[in-house]
């Protein structure tokens, strides 16, 4: 019988119960297993706060938006208690020996890979399967939450449709991503959006208006501009760049302070920064414009049957991987199938929606505007 925790951590995903239940009942049926899950991210781990994953538990949730086990951004190596941080990894380590684990099921995004390398590197039997909205993670295919969050977003793009054209106005949808615009190119493409912002392609604010213009002209009364949160204007993305080189050139612990304070002001002060670029559009096109910020709706509520099927699929080859004590290693999707990829390589890069990527040629050739 082989002892295994299982932990979400980050930001939640429509998703992440069918892969608890993908694990958990693939273990338990198939490989003999007991599971032990840890509540709220790992922060549970470090606190050692559980549930038992029993057959019980797991009735039900395949359809259930969220996280049984709740979730959270902490990191054992600097975790914040009594508002001061602190370097919790050993009690994450006497968690892990004290429930006699063989292996701990971290489901999670980028941040959640990294955190799961740094306790593979002090010992631990450590398996990921990656989670996110954003489908930002490298070295897979594609990562459960993603399809719903797509899907969330084309259908307000399709309802924003209707009432855009009735009064014949601009209307600018704020998408989430983080810094990756798969969510903003897949919905847009998906919902027929005139504009579509990504953050790996700088837009200018004139070239928008002037797609909106050819439309006017073309007599088309009404435009959709899909913006990833992460998107920037050109002059936004030399600010960036300017910064990010500074902190790599800083020499002293002081320089690198202060450079990356200012970096963090910009990206809590380009937060707004859809409601600007609202104003600017309806400035230069005399068009009536209108703000709408999707927000966390795109990670709520059930699950798309893609993703369900998605995190069923990976969750229950961690188990067979388990079985076979393959450790240290992130269940990709690939193709139809799966692959175990070290986690080394997978916190070494993101996954950026690359320019020439399939999706970028097709939303250009019927007619696209990226701002470029
Ligand atoms: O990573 C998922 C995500 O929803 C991003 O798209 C977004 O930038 C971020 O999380 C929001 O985080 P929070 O829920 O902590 O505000």
């Amino acid at each position: 019988m082989k002892r295994v925790g299982v932990l979400t951590s980050g930001g939640d995903c429509p998703g992440l119960n069918a892969a608890i239940r993908g694990v958990c009942r693939a273990g338990q049926e198939s490989f003999r297993m007991e599971f032990t899950g840890f509540l709220d991210g790992f922060r549970g781990l470090v606190h050692d706060r559980t549930m038992e994953l029993e057959s019980q538990a797991l009735s039900g949730i395949l359809t259930g938006g969220g996280t049984i086990l709740g979730t959270s951004r902490d990191k054992p190596h600097r975790m914040m208690i009594g508002g001061k941080e602190h370097d919790m990894t050993q009690e994450a380590v006497k968690t892990y020996r004290r429930h006699r684990l063989d292996a701990l099921v971290c489901i999670g995004g980028g941040g959640t890979q990294k955190i799961a390398l740094r306790l593979k590197n002090v010992g631990l039997n450590i398996i990921t399967l990656p989670k996110t909205i954003d489908n930002d993670v490298a070295c897979t295919d594609i990562s459960f939450g993603f399809d719903t969050a797509m899907n969330i977003a084309a259908d307000a793009i399709d309802r924003l449709h209707s009432t855009a054209m009735s009064h014949g106005r601009i209307i600018v949808v704020e998408v989430m991503g983080h810094r990756a615009g798969w969510i903003a190119l897949g919905a847009g493409i998906a919902g027929g959006a005139d504009v579509i912002l990504i953050p790996e392609l700088p837009y200018c604010t004139r070239e928008v208006a002037r797609a909106v213009r050819r439309r006017t002209k073309a007599g088309k009364k009404f435009s959709i501009i899909v913006v990833a949160e992460g998107a920037m204007s050109r002059e936004q993305a030399k600010t960036v760049r300017r910064l990010a080189s500074a902190k790599g050139k800083a020499e002293t612990k002081k320089e690198i302070k202060k450079v990356s304070e200012k970096l963090q002001e910009f990206h809590e002060h380009h937060l707004r920064h859809t409601v600007g670029l609202t104003r600017e559009i309806e400035k230069l096109t005399g068009l009536e414009s209108r703000l709408t910020i999707l927000g966390h709706l795109q990670r709520g509520g059930t699950p798309s049957s893609a993703d369900r099927v998605l995190a069923t699929r990976l969750g229950t080859a961690c188990a067979e991987l388990i079985s076979r004590k393959t450790y240290g290693v992130m269940v990709a999707a690939r193709g139809d199938g799966v692959k175990p990829v070290p986690l080394d390589e997978v916190v070494a890069k993101k996954k950026f929606v690359p320019l020439d990527h399939p999706w970028m040629r097709a939303a250009r050739q019927v007619g696209t505007c990226f701002g470029d």
